[in-house]
């Protein structure tokens, strides 16, 4: 197993588990460090139009030499580009800054409350239209899926939200479980806030791995597509080598009582 490991989507189309996140890299920064990634065999990208570094994503993918095919790129709708109409054009903003054809994943990054409905309209358009191999949302709870689905022809593929072990989101994963919905980790290392918990380190130390190691290990062995970001090459590394160790039941049970409700972002019901 390796970084082209796999989830498939509930339409057949595979995402490689393990992905690089690249939220608050700069352009010139970007460049480099999906590069560096490409190298190391990363083959799935998660970026947006609110990070503002598309251009690099995709002139680093081209430059990569890596048939296009070979690499899964993620992009979103942000808040203000939301609306049917507004949402075909934020996807054509994008496609054009990326300099690719398709995406293979387009998300509704946040659900603002009177224009998702409309926005998923257009993703469903963009999926019709064979422009983006899948669609999905981000940042939705139960409620706003169930809303969605009401109204939708195409059920969401991915539901991409913010889960590390101390915000662990049973109740959003059991929904999303029982919808055939994947479920992909924001924020998966907790951005190093707690690196040195104990329990992280207990089991760190078991294996000879790192706590961010056991950490997307633990969404691994959980079904959950990750995508945690890192400018560094050493630490782009770290976090790809997860797939020579296996944690046991009693390790995953310790890390999901981890869980307090720990979310370093915002609320989806208070965006
Ligand atoms: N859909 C959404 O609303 C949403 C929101 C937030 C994020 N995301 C996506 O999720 C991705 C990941 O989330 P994130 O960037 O917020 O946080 P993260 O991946 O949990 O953590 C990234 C931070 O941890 C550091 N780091 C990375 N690997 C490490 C390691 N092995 N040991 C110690 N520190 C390490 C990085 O620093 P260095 O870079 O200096 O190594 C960076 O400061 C984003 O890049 C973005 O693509 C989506």
């Amino acid at each position: 197993m390796s970084l082209t490991t796999t989830t498939k989507l509930h339409n057949g189309v595979e995402i490689p588990s393990v992905g690089l996140g690249v939220y608050k890299m700069a352009e010139n920064e970007v460049y480099e460090s999906v590069k560096t990634a490409l190298e190391l065999g990363y083959r799935h990208i998660d970026t947006a139009s609110f990070y503002e570094n598309e251009e690099g994503v995709g002139r680093a993918i081209k430059d990569s030499g890596i048939p296009r095919e070979e690499i899964f790129v993620t992009t979103k709708v942000w808040n203000d580009e939301q609306g049917f109409v507004e949402t075909l054009e934020a996807f054509h903003r994008s496609l054009t800054k990326l300099g690719l054809d398709y995406v293979d994943l387009y998300l509704v990054h946040w659900p603002v409350s009177d224009k998702y409905k409309d926005t998923w309209r257009a993703l469903e358009k963009v999926y019709g239209d064979g422009k983006a191999r899948a669609i999905g949302v981000s940042n939705f709870l139960p409620h706003h899926l169930d809303d969605l689905m009401r109204d939708s022809e195409i059920m969401p593929m991915i539901n991409q939200i913010e889960l590390h072990p101390q915000l662990s989101q049973v109740e959003t994963r059991e929904f999303c479980k029982q919808h055939n919905i994947a479920v992909e980790a924001w924020s998966p290392i907790a951005k190093g806030t707690y690196l040195d918990h104990p329990v992280l380190q207990e089991i760190a130390e078991k294996y000879n791995k790192t706590a961010a190691q056991i950490i997307l290990r633990w969404d691994f062995q959980n079904e959950i597509i990750t995508i945690p970001k890192s400018v560094r090459k050493e630490r782009q590394r770290e976090n790809a080598d997860i797939f020579d160790f296996e944690l046991t039941q009693d390790d995953i049970d310790k890390i999901n009582s981890m869980d307090n409700d720990n979310r370093l972002g915002l609320h989806p019901d208070d965006f």
